[in-house]
């Protein structure tokens, strides 16, 4: 395997916040996974220890030690996702590809798995191809989700699947529900809790479309601000184990029913999102501050 464009990456993304996390992302964007080999030329080169680099591919589910696919299919097998018939999706996926969950075909086109909850279970069944969401999957859909896949599925016609879907969250700690329905943004329920900064508190609205950047706050911050997140009825702090992909900052962890996490960006004007499949409920159960011990 050639690894020479491990020095242009680094050089690419030198000097920058979280750039660790970049470096990753573009070799597994370049090899698919994260090749040994090249990880540890970035220790070497960075300087930054190879049990660190480590720790980070393995924290991040998007990240993979395992050689994937090109094209990486997710099939939601939580709840509601599972008795609107997802098994049999999963079912047609193996019979058409030709492998398993967890396995890849031989040629590396297409890598399988399943998840659980994505969050927005009114839409299930739910697929996740390369980053594109398609809502209400039926067995009749595979074949062709696997071809826009393979013609790319950025270019293709995404007709009514989209990137973007209505997800909900609730509290990590208490379970409450976070979702306002009183105050929609882009005409879904907002998510809805307290954030504070610089001995500041009052309310902030996200929005629950999932790749949504949107918020509104009670008291708006100035740029790059640290922001404290709240739940509003346990008042517990909602922070994660996890640092933003973009900015470095610390991401506050919001739970979603069946063992995702939505994790957001503490930073006003970064505000990145990322949602995690599979559970990271240790990263959001961990890490419980009352609302009384901190701004
Ligand atoms: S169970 Fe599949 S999206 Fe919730």
């Amino acid at each position: 395997m050639n690894f020479e464009c491990i020095d242009t990456i680094i050089k690419n993304h030198h000097g920058e916040p979280g750039s660790m996390i970049s470096i990753l992302e573009d070799i597994q964007d370049r090899y698919h996974y994260l090749p040994k080999e090249a990880l540890r030329m970035v220790a070497r080169k960075t300087g930054i220890s190879l049990v660190d680099i480590y720790g980070v591919a393995t924290f991040y589910k998007a990240f993979s030690l395992q050689p994937r696919g090109k094209h990486l299919i997710s099939v939601c097998l939580g709840t509601a996702c599972h008795v609107r018939s997802a098994p049999a999706i999963v079912e047609e996926f193996t019979r058409q590809l030709g492998i398993g969950p967890g396995e890849t075909t031989e040629d590396k086109d297409f890598t399988l798995e399943t998840v659980n909850c994505l969050g927005a279970c009114a839409l299930g069944p739910i697929v996740k191809v390369d980053g594109c969401y398609f809502s209400n999957v039926k067995r009749s859909d595979v074949s062709r989700i696997i071809q826009k896949a393979k013609s790319g599925i950025e270019n293709a016609s995404m007709e009514s699947d989209s990137k973007d879907f209505p997800i909900s969250v609730c509290c990590p700690h208490c379970g409450h529900d976070l979702m306002d329905e009183k105050h929609p943004i882009e005409g879904y329920p907002s998510i809805s809790l307290e954030i504070s900064f610089n001995g500041t508190r009052g309310w902030g609205k996200f929005s629950g479309l999932s790749g949504s950047h949107l918020v509104e706050f009670e008291h708006p911050a100035s740029p790059e601000v640290q922001l404290k997140f709240y739940c509003p009825h346990c008042r517990a702090e909602l922070i994660g184990n996890s640092n933003c992909m973009d900015c470095g900052q610390p991401m506050a962890a919001l739970k979603i029913p069946g063992g995702s996490v939505l994790l957001v960006c503490s930073q006003w004007g970064c505000m990145n999102r990322f949602l995690c499949l599979n559970g990271m409920d240790s990263s959001v159960e961990t890490n419980t501050k009352s609302l009384s011990t901190g701004n």
